[in-house]
């Protein structure tokens, strides 16, 4: 694995990857496979993201990953300066899943002295996460969009834990003609679990062993939240009740308990039985804890 931080050696190992391109195909493998998959992450890798290097890795040739933790998308009080760092292991990770190239780039390999460009996705930013952290998402879009056009990848790979992220890059992608990825080559991967039914994130590090301990409690009363939605109860006392639950396990402050149509993110007063999904988001201790499910006619996950 090729671990590179600027951008005219990462240019020429890709450049050197297409054009070897399919020639370490098992031969079993259709010639219209994707020649390059993209896993971007910010580091601190877990399960979660291993599993999206796997998805990428059984889907294209070539698999790279990046790890940049990006300024732009943390707001002034948030965790930019602790965020987990820890480059060597999550390389020594991404060599043992066989990935080309770990992609870490400097901060002025992202945004060069000068640089003036964000992206911005109206409407799907405003909501959720984005009513709670103004401007994440402006600097998730344009990180993403540099990282695309950095890689130049055939098809892009993102957790569903971050559902209004994955929405967001989905219709940027469209919006925005990009091709490499084509939107619908942005493919979202279902959230990783503890056993104990927590999403995994870099952030639950932030625990302590109660908190930890209490946090599983949030997707405990999200499940029996869609269960009743698909059984045709009344939505808002739904999630008053689901919002009443997360609080009494401990969570501090819970931002927003919403049922959404699952594409639009538009707020969904009544379920219809189109496809939603039911978001949360809440504060434990020092971590703020965010998770979603699908509310669909037949199941939930
Ligand atoms: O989901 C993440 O880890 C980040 O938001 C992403 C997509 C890598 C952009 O910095």
């Amino acid at each position: 694995m090729q671990i590179l931080t600027a951008l005219e050696p990462l240019r020429t190992a890709l450049a050197a990857l297409k054009s070897g391109d399919n020639s370490d195909r098992p031969p079993e493998q259709p010639m219209d496979r994707p020649v390059l998959a993209l896993v971007p992450t910010m580091g601190a890798l877990h399960e979660g993201h291993l599993t999206l290097v796997r998805e990428a890795k059984a889907r294209a040739v070539h698999v790279v990953v990046s790890i940049f933790v990006n300024p732009r998308q943390f707001g002034p009080n948030e965790d930019l300066a602790t965020y987990p760092r820890q480059l060597e292991a999550d390389a020594a990770l991404l060599e043992a899943e066989g990935v080309d190239v770990l992609w870490a780039p400097t901060v002025e390999a992202i945004y060069p002295p000068g640089y003036a460009t964000s992206v911005q996705v109206g409407g799907l930013d405003a909501v959720l996460c984005g009513a709670a952290r103004p401007g994440h998402f402006d600097g998730v879009a344009t990180v993403v969009t540099k990282l695309f056009n950095q890689v130049q990848p055939d098809i892009a790979l993102f957790g569903e834990k971050d559902w209004q992220q994955l929405a967001i890059i989905r219709r940027m992608a469209r919006d925005l003609d990009m091709t490499h990825p084509r939107a619908e080559h942005i493919i979202g991967v279902p959230t990783v679990r503890e056993a104990d039914g927590l999403a995994m994130s870099s952030r639950n590090k932030y625990l302590t062993a109660q908190e930890r301990a209490a946090a599983p409690a949030m997707n405990r009363a999200m499940r029996a939240a869609a269960a009743r939605i698909i059984a045709g109860e009344a939505v808002a006392g739904i999630l008053a009740d689901l919002t009443a639950e997360v609080l009494a396990a401990g969570f501090r402050v819970v931002d927003y308990a919403d049922l959404r149509d699952a594409a639009t993110l538009e707020d969904l007063a009544n379920w219809d039985g189109s496809p939603a999904r039911l978001l949360v988001a809440a504060h434990l201790g020092k971590a703020r804890l965010i998770d979603n499910v699908a509310v669909v006619a037949s199941q939930t996950c």
